[in-house]
């Protein structure tokens, strides 16, 4: 085993571990997340949901926040674990603020043992880009 499938292995099954700590009390469905920085380090999250249902967060977007407020910028990739026998694709929003930090990142989908692997522009072709902002 080279030392990313390790790596990839181990951020599958942290994901895995993070759906345990879902707070889904409306949804029920329940959602785990990993997010590997560049140095290895590994941040997880779950769905937190809110009676005010708009307030609910998404499983990426707490790993994201996380990694980002202790100071972590740069990732490599991020794994989504929720029902076995399913897989849970990031929603827009998700795709979205990934894009605006770490628009490289793999994205790796995880059902049971069986993974899918995409790369987040393609999950989310023609972004908006920062870029665009100011200037008028
Ligand atoms: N959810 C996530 O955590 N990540 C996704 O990529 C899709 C949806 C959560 C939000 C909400 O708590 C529940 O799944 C149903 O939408």
């Amino acid at each position: 085993m080279t030392k990313s499938s390790v790596s990839i292995k181990n951020l599958v099954l942290a994901a895995q571990k993070a759906r345990e700590f879902s707070q889904a009390k409306y949804s029920k469905f329940r959602v785990g997340a990993a997010l590997l920085a560049e140095d290895g380090k590994i941040f997880t999250g779950c769905n937190v949901e809110s009676s005010s249902y708009s307030l609910t967060i998404c499983a990426e977007r707490v790993a994201l926040t996380k990694a980002l407020s202790e100071g972590y910028t740069k990732f490599t990739a991020i794994a989504i674990s929720a029902r076995d026998g399913e897989f849970c694709s990031p929603c827009g929003a998700c795709r979205q603020l990934l894009y605006d930090y770490a628009p490289e990142i793999d994205v790796i989908l995880t059902s049971g043992s069986d993974e899918k692997l995409y790369k987040l522009a393609e999950l989310l072709p023609a972004a908006f880009e920062d870029s665009q902002l100011g200037g008028e």
